[in-house]
């Protein structure tokens, strides 16, 4: 059962400029896909990317993994709400007080964006991870963070496939998992280490799938993105 209705593919935008990606944009529709906006999108355009997505009706899931002191998150997360975006993350190292800022500084508006935190970066290994004094495993670190993150009242995660499975388990059908490192079958990995299809994914517990590069920068993203929708609508 997914308790987070509505179209499961957020589309990750992650293009130098926002024309092009306004031009591939024109090409969906809000009722497939959600959408990703990210650092280099967003450094380079700016809010009015933002409204433009929103404009066109779709939900914009903002990427900018807020980590800073308590005040400042909270600041930037009631920010991002203002523009519209349906989903925002924090670093969920920001610690316990930066989190529940960040969560009641959204409370107060009228439709509120979903809270997600970031756990470890998939991009870090087991030394990467010693060198900036965490020496518990990704995985034990993981489950810590995401703990953290449920106490804190966040709506859920980000996480690989792999983690997703054991989080549903402890964390229930409420606890949002927000998923990349996505690959349909057929389509190249990239620089995407461990992947998964979009069946296994969700199927592992995954709530929404973040899917990049095999839809963007496909000569048929809508064909790719309908032939997801029909692999995970019997999952
Ligand atoms: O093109 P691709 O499907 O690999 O894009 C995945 C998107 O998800 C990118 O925007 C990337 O930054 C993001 N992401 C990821 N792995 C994570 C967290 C975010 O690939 N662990």
């Amino acid at each position: 059962m997914n308790t987070f209705p509505g179209p499961r593919i957020i589309v990750a935008l992650d293009y130098p400029d926002p024309e092009p990606a306004l031009t591939f944009v024109g090409q969906l529709k809000p009722s497939q896909c959600r959408l990703k906006v990210g650092f280099e999108l967003y450094t380079r355009s700016g809010p009015a990317i933002i409204e433009k997505l929103v404009g066109r009706g779709f939900d914009v899931f903002l990427d900018l993994k807020f980590h800073d002191i308590p005040s400042t998150v909270a600041k930037a997360c009631a920010a991002a709400a203002k523009l519209g975006v349906w989903m925002l993350n924090v670093h969920v190292l920001g610690g316990r007080r930066m989190l529940v800022s960040a969560r009641e500084a959204l409370e107060s508006g009228t439709k509120r964006p979903l809270l997600i935190g970031v756990t470890v970066l998939t991009s870090h290994e087991a030394g990467d991870l010693a060198e900036i004094g965490i020496t518990s495993s990704a995985e034990a670190q993981v489950t810590k963070l995401a703990a953290l993150a449920s106490k804190c009242g966040l709506d859920g995660v980000v996480c690989s496939a792999q983690e997703a499975a054991s989080l549903r388990s402890i964390y229930g059908d409420q606890f949002c998992l927000v998923t990349p490192g996505i690959r349909p079958l057929g389509s190249a990995r990239g620089d995407q280490e461990r992947v998964v299809t979009p069946l296994a994914a969700v199927q592992q517990g995954a709530n929404y799938i973040v899917i990049g590069r095999p839809i963007t920068q496909s000569p048929d993203p809508v064909m790719v993105i309908n032939r997801i929708i029909n692999e995970i609508a019997h999952s």
